[in-house]
Protein backbone atom coordinates (compact mmCIF):
# COMPACT_ATOMS: atom_id res chain seq x y z
CA UNK A 1 0.00 0.00 0.00
CA UNK A 2 0.89 3.55 -0.56
CA UNK A 3 2.08 5.57 2.71
CA UNK A 4 3.78 8.94 3.56
CA UNK A 5 6.75 8.46 5.75
CA UNK A 6 9.84 9.60 7.54
CA UNK A 7 12.35 7.69 8.30
CA UNK A 8 14.77 10.24 9.85
CA UNK A 9 13.79 13.48 11.52
CA UNK A 10 13.91 17.01 9.49
CA UNK A 11 12.01 19.31 7.29
CA UNK A 12 9.18 18.43 4.68
CA UNK A 13 11.94 17.27 2.49
CA UNK A 14 12.43 13.87 4.51
CA UNK A 15 8.73 12.78 3.97
CA UNK A 16 8.61 10.06 1.54
CA UNK A 17 5.74 8.53 -0.90
CA UNK A 18 6.43 4.87 -0.95
CA UNK A 19 5.04 1.86 -0.78
CA UNK A 20 4.76 -0.44 2.53
CA UNK A 21 3.21 -3.46 4.07
CA UNK A 22 -0.42 -3.55 4.57
CA UNK A 23 -0.53 -3.80 8.49
CA UNK A 24 -2.26 -7.03 9.92
CA UNK A 25 -4.35 -6.15 13.00
CA UNK A 26 -3.19 -7.57 16.22
CA UNK A 27 -5.76 -8.45 20.18
CA UNK A 28 -7.30 -4.96 20.26
CA UNK A 29 -7.19 -3.65 16.72
CA UNK A 30 -8.90 -2.58 13.69
CA UNK A 31 -7.54 -1.97 10.24
CA UNK A 32 -8.98 0.86 8.55
CA UNK A 33 -9.26 1.64 4.51
CA UNK A 34 -8.45 5.27 5.17
CA UNK A 35 -10.78 7.59 3.61
CA UNK A 36 -8.61 10.64 4.64
CA UNK A 37 -6.65 11.82 7.38
CA UNK A 38 -5.57 15.55 8.06
CA UNK A 39 -3.03 18.07 8.99
CA UNK A 40 -2.19 19.06 12.68
CA UNK A 41 0.47 21.24 13.59
CA UNK A 42 1.93 18.86 16.06
CA UNK A 43 2.58 16.46 12.87
CA UNK A 44 5.15 18.94 12.22
CA UNK A 45 6.53 19.09 15.60
CA UNK A 46 6.46 14.70 15.43
CA UNK A 47 8.40 14.90 12.37
CA UNK A 48 11.05 17.54 13.22
CA UNK A 49 12.06 15.84 16.32
CA UNK A 50 10.76 18.60 18.24
CA UNK A 51 9.18 15.68 20.78
CA UNK A 52 11.56 12.60 20.74
CA UNK A 53 12.40 13.35 23.82
CA UNK A 54 9.34 13.32 25.51
CA UNK A 55 7.27 11.07 22.78
CA UNK A 56 10.00 8.52 21.38
CA UNK A 57 8.82 6.87 18.16
CA UNK A 58 10.02 4.28 16.42
CA UNK A 59 11.07 5.02 12.37
CA UNK A 60 10.33 4.81 9.76
CA UNK A 61 6.88 6.58 11.14
CA UNK A 62 3.89 6.81 8.89
CA UNK A 63 2.63 10.25 9.64
CA UNK A 64 -0.91 11.24 10.24
CA UNK A 65 -3.24 11.56 13.52
CA UNK A 66 -6.83 11.70 12.06
CA UNK A 67 -8.40 9.12 10.28
CA UNK A 68 -11.50 8.58 8.62
CA UNK A 69 -12.63 5.49 6.65
CA UNK A 70 -14.00 1.89 6.69
CA UNK A 71 -13.51 -0.73 8.91
CA UNK A 72 -11.58 -3.76 6.68
CA UNK A 73 -10.83 -6.45 9.35
CA UNK A 74 -11.21 -7.25 12.98
CA UNK A 75 -8.15 -8.04 15.28
CA UNK A 76 -8.88 -10.66 18.20
CA UNK A 77 -11.56 -9.45 21.05
CA UNK A 78 -12.83 -6.62 18.82
CA UNK A 79 -16.65 -6.18 19.46
CA UNK A 80 -19.15 -4.26 18.84
CA UNK A 81 -17.67 -2.81 15.56
CA UNK A 82 -18.12 -4.42 12.03
CA UNK A 83 -16.76 -4.47 8.91
CA UNK A 84 -17.86 -1.75 6.24
CA UNK A 85 -18.47 0.67 9.19
CA UNK A 86 -17.26 3.86 8.45
CA UNK A 87 -15.27 5.36 11.56
CA UNK A 88 -12.98 8.51 12.76
CA UNK A 89 -10.59 8.14 15.39
CA UNK A 90 -7.29 9.85 16.46
CA UNK A 91 -4.73 7.76 16.25
CA UNK A 92 -1.84 7.52 19.08
CA UNK A 93 0.70 10.53 18.59
CA UNK A 94 3.60 7.54 19.29
CA UNK A 95 2.61 5.46 16.32
CA UNK A 96 0.02 7.30 14.06
CA UNK A 97 -0.18 6.26 10.74
CA UNK A 98 -3.05 7.75 9.00
CA UNK A 99 -1.23 8.89 6.10
CA UNK A 100 -1.73 5.44 4.18
CA UNK A 101 -3.96 3.19 2.40
CA UNK A 102 -4.85 1.10 5.62
CA UNK A 103 -4.43 1.90 9.22
CA UNK A 104 -4.00 0.33 12.83
CA UNK A 105 -6.41 1.90 15.01
CA UNK A 106 -7.18 0.44 18.31
CA UNK A 107 -10.60 -0.07 19.12
CA UNK A 108 -11.41 1.96 21.89
CA UNK A 109 -10.03 4.96 19.56
CA UNK A 110 -12.64 4.52 16.92
CA UNK A 111 -16.01 6.35 17.13
CA UNK A 112 -19.24 6.07 14.53
CA UNK A 113 -18.58 8.77 11.55
CA UNK A 114 -20.81 11.73 11.43
CA UNK A 115 -23.46 10.75 9.25
CA UNK A 116 -24.11 14.17 7.81
CA UNK A 117 -21.00 15.02 6.24
CA UNK A 118 -18.83 13.50 4.04
CA UNK A 119 -16.46 11.34 5.60
CA UNK A 120 -13.23 12.71 4.03
CA UNK A 121 -14.46 15.77 5.99
CA UNK A 122 -14.85 14.20 9.21
CA UNK A 123 -11.02 13.83 9.11
CA UNK A 124 -10.81 17.39 10.37
CA UNK A 125 -12.52 16.14 13.54
CA UNK A 126 -10.98 13.64 15.43
CA UNK A 127 -7.82 15.46 16.88
CA UNK A 128 -8.93 18.80 17.16
CA UNK A 129 -12.21 18.16 18.67
CA UNK A 130 -11.03 16.18 21.26
CA UNK A 131 -8.03 19.10 22.29
CA UNK A 132 -11.38 21.77 21.93
CA UNK A 133 -13.24 19.19 24.14
CA UNK A 134 -10.37 18.60 26.83
CA UNK A 135 -9.82 22.29 26.58
CA UNK A 136 -13.02 23.36 27.63
CA UNK A 137 -14.23 20.65 29.90
CA UNK A 138 -11.16 19.49 31.79
CA UNK A 139 -8.91 21.91 31.89
CA UNK A 140 -11.63 25.03 32.21
CA UNK A 141 -14.10 23.15 33.39
CA UNK A 142 -16.62 25.70 31.52
CA UNK A 143 -20.40 25.88 33.19
CA UNK A 144 -23.28 27.31 31.27
CA UNK A 145 -23.39 31.08 32.08
CA UNK A 146 -19.61 31.71 32.47
CA UNK A 147 -17.90 34.58 30.41
CA UNK A 148 -14.73 32.88 27.52
CA UNK A 149 -12.46 34.58 25.48
CA UNK A 150 -10.83 32.51 23.07
CA UNK A 151 -7.45 33.73 21.94
CA UNK A 152 -6.95 31.87 18.25
CA UNK A 153 -10.89 31.57 17.80
CA UNK A 154 -10.50 31.25 14.10
CA UNK A 155 -8.39 28.35 14.08
CA UNK A 156 -9.02 24.57 14.14
CA UNK A 157 -9.03 23.86 17.80
CA UNK A 158 -10.09 27.47 18.19
CA UNK A 159 -13.57 27.35 16.27
CA UNK A 160 -14.31 23.83 17.90
CA UNK A 161 -14.09 25.72 21.34
CA UNK A 162 -16.25 28.57 20.48
CA UNK A 163 -19.05 26.24 19.01
CA UNK A 164 -18.78 23.54 22.51
CA UNK A 165 -18.82 26.65 24.56
CA UNK A 166 -21.80 28.36 22.76
CA UNK A 167 -22.99 24.77 22.73
CA UNK A 168 -22.76 24.65 26.50
CA UNK A 169 -24.25 28.39 27.74
CA UNK A 170 -21.25 30.02 27.52
CA UNK A 171 -20.75 33.76 26.51
CA UNK A 172 -17.87 33.80 24.35
CA UNK A 173 -15.69 36.83 23.28
CA UNK A 174 -13.61 35.37 20.03
CA UNK A 175 -10.49 36.93 18.98
CA UNK A 176 -8.71 36.63 15.98
CA UNK A 177 -8.09 38.18 12.87
CA UNK A 178 -10.43 40.06 10.59
CA UNK A 179 -11.14 37.36 8.07
CA UNK A 180 -12.33 35.02 10.65
CA UNK A 181 -15.19 37.55 12.19
CA UNK A 182 -18.04 36.45 10.02
CA UNK A 183 -17.65 32.92 10.28
CA UNK A 184 -17.07 33.26 14.35
CA UNK A 185 -20.42 35.27 14.71
CA UNK A 186 -22.11 32.68 12.97
CA UNK A 187 -20.88 30.05 15.49
CA UNK A 188 -22.79 32.35 18.16
CA UNK A 189 -20.01 34.36 19.57
CA UNK A 190 -21.52 37.16 21.55
CA UNK A 191 -18.30 39.42 20.50
CA UNK A 192 -15.45 38.79 17.85
CA UNK A 193 -12.52 41.29 17.84
CA UNK A 194 -9.10 41.04 16.19
CA UNK A 195 -5.86 40.41 17.93
CA UNK A 196 -5.40 41.61 21.32
CA UNK A 197 -3.35 44.45 22.35
CA UNK A 198 -2.25 43.24 25.13
CA UNK A 199 -0.77 46.22 26.19
CA UNK A 200 -3.85 47.01 27.05
CA UNK A 201 -5.17 45.29 28.60
CA UNK A 202 -9.05 43.06 29.55
CA UNK A 203 -11.35 46.16 29.29
CA UNK A 204 -10.85 47.15 26.22
CA UNK A 205 -12.09 43.49 24.83
CA UNK A 206 -15.27 43.61 27.59
CA UNK A 207 -12.94 41.90 30.59
CA UNK A 208 -11.71 39.98 32.73
CA UNK A 209 -13.07 37.09 32.07
CA UNK A 210 -14.13 33.44 34.27
CA UNK A 211 -12.44 32.00 31.94
CA UNK A 212 -9.56 32.28 28.77
CA UNK A 213 -8.40 29.79 26.22
CA UNK A 214 -5.30 30.58 24.36
CA UNK A 215 -4.63 28.46 21.17
CA UNK A 216 -1.77 30.87 19.54
CA UNK A 217 1.80 30.79 19.76
CA UNK A 218 2.79 33.66 22.35
CA UNK A 219 6.22 34.38 23.77
CA UNK A 220 6.27 33.91 28.11
CA UNK A 221 6.21 37.62 28.68
CA UNK A 222 2.70 37.72 26.61
CA UNK A 223 1.48 34.45 28.51
CA UNK A 224 2.37 36.13 31.48
CA UNK A 225 0.05 39.61 30.39
CA UNK A 226 -3.02 36.95 29.12
CA UNK A 227 -3.51 35.68 32.94
CA UNK A 228 -4.67 39.37 33.38
CA UNK A 229 -7.46 38.63 31.31
CA UNK A 230 -8.45 36.31 33.63
CA UNK A 231 -11.38 37.41 36.37
CA UNK A 232 -10.19 36.38 40.22
CA UNK A 233 -11.06 32.91 40.79
CA UNK A 234 -11.17 31.94 36.88
CA UNK A 235 -9.18 29.76 35.14
CA UNK A 236 -6.63 30.11 32.21
CA UNK A 237 -6.38 26.88 30.00
CA UNK A 238 -3.98 26.70 26.52
CA UNK A 239 -3.24 24.22 23.87
CA UNK A 240 -0.02 26.63 23.37
CA UNK A 241 2.14 26.86 26.15
CA UNK A 242 1.20 28.07 29.57
CA UNK A 243 -0.31 31.09 31.36
CA UNK A 244 1.20 31.63 34.60
CA UNK A 245 -1.69 30.98 37.57
CA UNK A 246 -2.05 33.60 40.23
CA UNK A 247 -2.81 32.30 43.71
CA UNK A 248 -3.01 35.75 44.78
CA UNK A 249 -6.40 36.18 42.31
CA UNK A 250 -6.89 32.79 42.88
CA UNK A 251 -6.68 32.14 39.01
CA UNK A 252 -5.55 28.58 38.26
CA UNK A 253 -4.20 27.67 34.76
CA UNK A 254 -3.80 24.24 32.88
CA UNK A 255 -2.49 23.21 29.58
CA UNK A 256 -3.05 20.68 27.44
CA UNK A 257 -1.74 16.88 25.92
CA UNK A 258 -4.70 15.82 23.95
CA UNK A 259 -5.40 12.24 24.25
CA UNK A 260 -7.56 9.94 22.43
CA UNK A 261 -10.75 8.90 23.38
CA UNK A 262 -13.64 7.07 21.40
CA UNK A 263 -16.51 7.85 24.18
CA UNK A 264 -15.31 11.75 23.75
CA UNK A 265 -15.22 11.22 20.00
CA UNK A 266 -18.68 9.79 19.84
CA UNK A 267 -19.95 13.05 21.71
CA UNK A 268 -18.48 14.82 19.16
CA UNK A 269 -19.59 13.04 16.24
CA UNK A 270 -23.46 13.42 17.73
CA UNK A 271 -22.72 16.94 17.93
CA UNK A 272 -22.18 17.64 14.93
CA UNK A 273 -24.51 15.50 13.26
CA UNK A 274 -27.42 17.41 15.29
CA UNK A 275 -25.73 20.54 13.43
CA UNK A 276 -24.82 21.97 17.01
CA UNK A 277 -20.71 22.34 15.95
CA UNK A 278 -19.81 22.12 12.27
CA UNK A 279 -16.24 21.59 10.88
CA UNK A 280 -14.60 24.36 8.70
CA UNK A 281 -12.54 22.55 6.36
CA UNK A 282 -10.17 25.21 4.53
CA UNK A 283 -8.75 22.94 1.59
CA UNK A 284 -8.86 19.05 0.59
CA UNK A 285 -5.19 17.79 -0.91
CA UNK A 286 -4.24 14.46 -1.98
CA UNK A 287 -1.98 12.12 -0.35
CA UNK A 288 0.57 12.83 -2.74
CA UNK A 289 0.73 16.70 -1.51
CA UNK A 290 1.22 15.78 2.07
CA UNK A 291 4.98 16.79 1.71
CA UNK A 292 3.62 20.09 0.51
CA UNK A 293 1.09 20.58 3.02
CA UNK A 294 4.15 20.61 5.99
CA UNK A 295 5.73 22.70 4.06
CA UNK A 296 3.25 25.52 3.93
CA UNK A 297 2.18 25.07 7.15
CA UNK A 298 5.84 25.84 8.40
CA UNK A 299 5.39 28.68 6.41
CA UNK A 300 2.47 30.11 7.36
CA UNK A 301 0.96 29.68 4.12
CA UNK A 302 -2.28 26.82 4.82
CA UNK A 303 -5.42 28.13 4.29
CA UNK A 304 -7.22 26.44 7.45
CA UNK A 305 -7.89 22.98 8.44
CA UNK A 306 -6.13 21.04 5.78
CA UNK A 307 -8.32 17.34 4.80
CA UNK A 308 -5.71 15.08 3.61
CA UNK A 309 -7.40 12.63 0.74
CA UNK A 310 -6.22 9.19 0.70
CA UNK A 311 -8.39 7.03 -1.01
N1 LIG B 1 -0.93 20.40 23.31
C1 LIG B 1 -1.90 19.81 22.62
O1 LIG B 1 -2.38 18.74 22.99
C2 LIG B 1 -2.42 20.49 21.38
C3 LIG B 1 -3.49 19.93 20.66
C4 LIG B 1 -3.98 20.62 19.55
C5 LIG B 1 -3.39 21.82 19.15
N2 LIG B 1 -2.33 22.31 19.87
C6 LIG B 1 -1.71 23.59 19.50
O2 LIG B 1 -2.73 24.57 19.58
C7 LIG B 1 -2.46 25.60 18.65
C8 LIG B 1 -3.68 25.82 17.78
O3 LIG B 1 -3.89 24.69 16.93
P1 LIG B 1 -4.82 24.82 15.64
O4 LIG B 1 -4.77 23.51 14.93
O5 LIG B 1 -6.13 25.39 16.03
O6 LIG B 1 -3.98 25.91 14.80
P2 LIG B 1 -4.53 26.97 13.76
O7 LIG B 1 -5.66 26.39 12.98
O8 LIG B 1 -3.34 27.50 13.04
O9 LIG B 1 -5.16 28.14 14.68
C9 LIG B 1 -4.46 29.20 15.21
C10 LIG B 1 -5.33 30.45 15.05
O10 LIG B 1 -4.72 31.53 15.76
C11 LIG B 1 -4.80 32.69 14.94
N3 LIG B 1 -3.82 33.66 15.37
C12 LIG B 1 -2.49 33.74 15.07
N4 LIG B 1 -1.94 34.79 15.70
C13 LIG B 1 -2.93 35.38 16.42
C14 LIG B 1 -2.99 36.50 17.30
N5 LIG B 1 -1.89 37.22 17.58
N6 LIG B 1 -4.18 36.81 17.87
C15 LIG B 1 -5.29 36.09 17.61
N7 LIG B 1 -5.30 35.03 16.79
C16 LIG B 1 -4.13 34.67 16.21
C17 LIG B 1 -4.59 32.15 13.53
O11 LIG B 1 -5.07 33.11 12.59
P3 LIG B 1 -4.59 33.07 11.06
O12 LIG B 1 -5.10 31.82 10.47
O13 LIG B 1 -5.23 34.28 10.48
O14 LIG B 1 -3.08 33.12 11.13
C18 LIG B 1 -5.47 30.90 13.59
O15 LIG B 1 -6.81 31.22 13.30
C19 LIG B 1 -1.21 25.16 17.88
O16 LIG B 1 -0.09 25.78 18.45
C20 LIG B 1 -1.16 23.66 18.11
O17 LIG B 1 0.16 23.15 18.01
C21 LIG B 1 -1.83 21.67 20.97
Amino acid sequence: MKAIRFHEFGGSEVLRYEDVDRPVPGTGQVLVRVAATSFNPVDDHIRAGALAEMMPITLPYVTGIDLAGTVVELGAEVTGLDVGDRVVAMLPLDSAGGAAEYALAPAESLAPAPQTIELVDAAALPLTGLAAWQTAFELAELKPGQTVLVNGAGGAVGSLVVQLAVDAGAHVTAVDAPQHADRLRGYGADRVVGPLDLAAGPAAVGGPFQVVVNHVRLSPEELAQLTNYVADGGVAASTAGPIPENPDRKVRSASLWVRSDGAQLTDLVAKVDAGRIRLHVAAHRPLGELAAVHEEAAAGRLPGKTVVLVD
